[in-house]
């Protein structure tokens, strides 16, 4: 073992005491009713927690063999619509909560080639898999099952690209394992440049050859071009965002088949005005301009990229919402973390309102009260990744020569893979059939 993981049992370790001791000097004379006691709230909890969440953690609980017939039919019970059915159109697909499942993951990161060291959390040293056995389901309808040989199919001949930032990548990286799994000879599956999977690459597209399919990844973190100051701008102004202005790539990005859009997790302080990062509009700088409105600037733009430069009737174009972080106690650079989740919040998941997906909707609001509206497709994982602070790295994001980071660097933006985002690639199989169905 590293020595950082030594060091890390031996703050567990210390914390168990210390609680311990300041729980004996609150019952100087009584420790061992103290501990009694100690042992009966857990024993109360422990069972409220099973009687009050077995229909949602239900089928879950059967490997722990805590339960048998008295509750398994409850989930039966209820006849949901499959979504894609007829009448399945009107579920909204976003809403609903975590289910165990024990037939996942849908694929294993050690057969997987198409992954980020970053993102294979199991082999960097995570001890629990829970959080690769969980399945996302819509409160009204059944999503269909997630066939990878089906998606190929639907994709053969076609171009999937992913625009956005390494949440983007994060998402691209689970829809390259999510179909390779149906793909035995992993070298059929290849860079087009020869490029290797690293953090660095502009882009990269990877073909399935026997589909003559590309699953293409574009890094733009913000959408429109970022780039320097335009002569004569005030000396704190380093780089500026031109709002107005798509970025140059997306001539690349203009004839998929498939296109998924992200952005938000880059249009914040730190990553902008802190460091001189200005937003220019034409010519000028707007010096006063605030991150909200830069924000829905830029969606604007790429709205008007969209309706004036894709065609509607070959891209399916998708915007895949913002994906909630979870650091505890502090922000990412200030020792917040998510290192101790190991379950996600069960039950029906409260509806977000998270600020970059309400710019976001206002944007299409506006957009389709004009008269050529763009069929813009949200795939709103907002609320779904809210109820996950259990998927993250956390501290197994480096590897396992180089060991754990330290509990001051953690990762609660990114998802370990298999994981969370392999639900978002789950609806997207979903739309595509649909899609496909509706043109027949
Ligand atoms: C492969 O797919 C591309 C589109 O991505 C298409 O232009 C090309 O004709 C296809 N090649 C074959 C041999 O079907
Ligand atoms: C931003 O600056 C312009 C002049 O450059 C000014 O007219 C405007 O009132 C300012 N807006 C805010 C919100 O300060
Ligand atoms: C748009 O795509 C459709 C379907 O592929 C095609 O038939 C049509 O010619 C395209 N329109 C333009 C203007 O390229």
């Amino acid at each position: 073992m590293t020595k950082s993981t030594a060091s890390q049992d031996r703050v567990d370790t210390m914390t168990h005491l210390e609680y311990f001791k300041k729980f004996k000097r609150l019952n100087p004379l009584k420790p061992s009713l103290s501990i009694l006691s100690f042992v009966l709230i857990t024993l109360v909890f422990v069972i409220c927690f099973f009687c009050l969440e077995y229909r949602r953690v239900g089928r879950g609980l059967n490997w722990l063999g805590l339960y048998g017939p008295f509750f398994s039919s409850s989930s039966n019970l209820n006849v949901r619509p499959e979504f894609l059915d007829e009448g399945g159109d009107g579920c909204d697909v976003f809403h609903g909560n975590w289910v165990w499942d024990e037939s996942y993951p849908l694929y294993l990161s050690q057969n997987c080639p198409f992954l980020d060291q970053g993102f294979r959390c199991t082999e960097n040293g995570r001890p629990d898999s829970f959080y690769t056995k969980w399945r996302w389901e819509p409160k009204d309808c059944n999503l269909p099952r997630f066939d990878a040989g089906k998606m190929l199919e639907k994709l053969r001949n076609k171009r999937v690209v992913f625009v956005g930032d390494s949440l983007g990548r994060n998402h691209w990286e689970s829809l390259l394992c999510m179909l390779s799994s149906a793909i035995p000879d992993k070298n059929s599956i290849y860079e087009v440049n020869g490029s290797p999977i690293t953090k660095h690459m502009g882009y990269l597209v990877f073909k399935f050859s026997d589909f003559n399919c590309t699953v293409e990844y574009y890094r733009s973190p913000f959408l429109v071009v970022q780039g320097r100051s335009p002569a004569g701008a005030p000396k704190e102004v380093k780089t500026t965002l031109r709002v107005d202005q798509i970025d140059w790539v997306s001539k690349k990005w203009r004839d998929a088949d498939v296109l998924v859009f992200n952005a938000g997790h880059w249009w914040n302080y730190d990553k902008t005005i802190k460091v001189g990062c200005y937003f220019q509009e034409g010519q000028e700088v707007k010096m006063n301009m605030s991150l909200e409105s830069a924000y829905r600037r830029s969606l604007k733009t790429l709205v008007d990229w969209i309706g004036s430069q894709v065609n509607m009737s070959k891209t399916y174009v998708l915007f895949r919402t913002h994906s909630a972080v979870h650091f505890r106690g502090g922000n990412w650079n200030s020792g917040g973390g998510c290192k101790l989740e190991i379950l996600p919040e069960l039950g029906l998941l409260p509806v977000s309102s998270e600020s970059h997906l309400k710019i976001l909707v206002d944007v299409l609001k506006e957009h389709s009260s004009k008269s050529q509206a763009v069929k813009l497709e949200l795939l709103d994982v907002t609320t779904l990744t809210q109820g996950r602070k259990d998927g993250h790295a956390s501290v197994y994001y480096r590897g396992p020569e180089i060991g754990l980071a330290s509990v001051h660097h953690q990762d609660c933006s990114h998802w370990c893979l298999p994981g969370v985002p392999d639900s978002w690639n789950e609806l997207l199989y979903a739309f595509l059939l649909k899609r496909e169905s509706f043109g027949r």
